[in-house]
């Protein structure tokens, strides 16, 4: 059986990307895999986060994980900071890892943006504590959007090198599951751009706690361009649009990708619905999918952060069946490094 582990930080809103990319896999994936789904609120502080905010977010994701369909009896769903072997894990990550491997992140990079000198040290080893996270619970398998392939090289990265250095097959070497159309949502305003809780224009992202009518004003209001939809040649044998199609016309390739995954379809098919049409036709019905699907989980996620009491309890249950799984791995890692337990 596989072994399923991610996480979604608590640091912005829950939005269309985090939906498509990774949430709404988490979801099939629970079928038939064993699953550990995370807040990870220790991740969230490598940039300021206000404390109210943080405890507001942490519930928020909870109920984002449990409003997408996420069952808490046969997944485990917890938040970071309550289950201490990751971070203790992660400390041997640190000493691991080597500096030239985490100076060619570009996460790091792009979130720490010019002022390097300034930025957290945490920011920096942030990889470290997120091969932690993975390999805490020995997990095999690790859904995510195409932002996070580069943290999971690392990840394999750390755990041929600790295995390699102790003489021991203890981690598995992980494998990213990069799934579906959507696997890099693009902004609403700038095709260009990937969609983000950070970007300063609430239009350019469709929230998953947005209403039916914020959600249909974003879609009408998204940007696009003056040509007619193009035919199915655009779209490759993956399945993906070409790369000179995405480069041309980057807001109508999003868009329509985005249709394709609300609606489970093939992304040749939509285009092929599509071929000819004007922007206002295609809108139209991109208004209906989107209120349909994202509307639908906004209520029930704002029903259930109106219910901490409910949310802290999964999160409390689920810390502990973490717990009973990371704790005896972390012993043994404590074993092989070498830490004296008296
Ligand atoms: P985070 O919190 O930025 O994003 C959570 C998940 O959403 C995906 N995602 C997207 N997918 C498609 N299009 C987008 N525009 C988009 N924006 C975000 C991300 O790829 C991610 O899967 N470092 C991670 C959290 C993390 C983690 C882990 C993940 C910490 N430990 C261990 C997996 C395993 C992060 O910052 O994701």
């Amino acid at each position: 059986m596989k072994r399923i582990f991610s996480g979604v930080q608590p640091s912005g809103n829950l939005h269309l990307g985090n939906y498509l990319g990774a949430i709404r896999n988490f979801v099939t994936l629970q079928q038939d895999n064993d699953c550990i789904y995370c807040v990870v609120d220790q991740h969230a502080i490598t940039l300021w986060q206000d404390p109210a905010e943080l405890r507001q977010r942490t519930r928020e994701v909870t109920a984002g994980y449990l409003a997408a369909g996420i069952d808490p009896k046969t997944s485990i769903i917890f938040n970071q900071s309550q289950v201490a072997a990751h971070a203790q894990l992660a400390w041997v990550f640190n000493c691991v890892a080597r500096i030239g491997w985490l100076n060619r992140m570009t996460q790091f990079k792009d979130k720490a943006g010019k002022n390097r000198e300034k930025a957290s040290s945490g920011l920096y080893v942030y990889p470290n504590l997120m091969a932690a996270d993975i390999l805490v619970y020995k997990g095999t398998h690790v859904p995510v959007g195409e932002n996070q392939k580069q943290h999971l090289e690392l990840t394999r990265d750390i755990a041929q090198k600790f295995n390699n250095d102790f003489g021991v097959e203890f981690f598995p070497i992980v494998e990213p599951l990069i799934q579906g159309t959507a696997t890099r949502v693009m902004s609403l305003r700038d095709g260009s751009k990937k969609m983000s809780s950070s970007d300063a224009s609430d239009a350019s992202r469709i929230n998953m706690t947005d209403d039916a009518d914020a959600v249909a004003k974003k879609v009408r209001r998204a940007t696009s361009d003056s040509e007619l939809l193009p035919d199915p040649s655009v779209v490759g044998a993956d399945g993906q649009f070409a790369e000179d199609f995405r480069q041309a016309r980057p807001e109508a390739a999003n868009l329509l990708t985005i249709f394709a995954a609300l609606t489970n379809r093939d992304l040749a098919a939509v285009v092929g619905d599509f071929e000819g049409k004007g922007f206002a036709d295609f809108k139209k019905e991109m208004t209906e999918v989107a209120v349909g699907t994202m509307g639908q989980i906004g209520a029930e996620m704002k029903r259930m952060v109106d219910d901490p009491a409910f949310v802290d309890s999964v999160l409390r249950d689920g810390a502990e069946r973490a717990r009973a799984l990371a704790d005896p791995i972390l012993a043994e890692v404590y074993d092989i490094v070498g830490f004296l337990r008296p």
